[in-house]
């Protein structure tokens, strides 16, 4: 029995795209066959367009990250929603809540072989709380779900002459995302720099990929070869 836990940018979830509902069909299809495979599964949902648009809503009124940090962990956890009923519509033995913290998560795992939860506290985004779900719950990797192709060391929505990488160590991984601060509510680099330093001072394994192809998804998840980026520690 494996425990992976995957980390589903929010922006995956409401693409812009005709067929929306068919990438959960997948991810569902996904989530039951590893379940019969007895894996246990953690999904943890990133905010997206909700969590954009709610912090915009409030940024000229308010004053403060940690409240509008608070706006965002609302929109992940309207994400994790969907996912999660989605799961428990199809038949998915998946945790009947979405867990506040990382804690609850791991002990709702005594329950029910998939757990699928949002943010949890201000400070940090949901590849974070990802990162110590896995950790926490002795996973043998961390899936990222995000929506560009591999880790570039510039962002390759912006810059065209951005490189990518297939491999990297966690201390390569560090210097491109800088370091372990959180900035500012709302959208961020490809993985949240403190999780990446938590994920450095275990050397867990992360798999960065396109979430927007559920079957490299499903490659990471089975432990198949995927098109993207794997960070693991130069000692393995
Ligand atoms: P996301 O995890 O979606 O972060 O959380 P993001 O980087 O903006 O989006 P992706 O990864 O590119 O999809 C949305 C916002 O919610 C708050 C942060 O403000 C974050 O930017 N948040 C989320 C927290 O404060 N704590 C959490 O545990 C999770």
């Amino acid at each position: 029995m494996a425990t992976i836990v995957l980390a589903l940018g929010g922006s995956l979830l409401r693409p812009e795209i005709e067929e929306r509902h068919s990438w959960i069909e997948s991810i569902i299809s996904i989530i039951r066959d590893r379940v019969a495979a007895d894996d246990r599964i953690g999904i943890v949902v990133g905010g997206g367009a909700p969590a954009r648009e709610g912090i915009s809503l409030a940024r000229p009124i308010i004053d403060n990250e940690d409240r509008l940090d608070r706006i965002g962990i609302a929109a992940t956890r309207l994400n994790a929603t969907i996912v999660r009923e989605a799961l428990a519509d199809a038949g998915v033995m998946v945790s009947g809540s979405i867990p506040h913290s990382i804690n609850e998560a791991s002990m709702l795992f005594d329950e029910r072989p998939v757990v699928v939860m949002g943010g949890t506290i201000p400070g940090h985004t949901t590849d974070a709380v990802a990162i110590r779900l896995a950790i926490m719950t002795g996973a043998e990797r961390c899936i990222i779900g995000t929506n560009v192709k591999q880790v570039y060391d510039s962002d390759p929505h912006n810059n065209p002459d951005a490189q990518s990488y297939d491999k990297l160590t966690h201390k390569e991984l560090q210097e491109i995302v800088g370091p372990a601060e959180h900035d500012a509510a709302g959208p961020s680099g490809v993985i949240d720099p403190m999780g990446v330093a938590d994920a450095a001072k275990v050397n867990l394994t992360l798999n960065v990929l396109d979430g927007r192809n559920p079957e490299l998804i499903r490659a990471a998840i089975e432990g198949s070869s995927f098109s993207g980026t794997i960070i693991e520690s130069e000692e393995e």
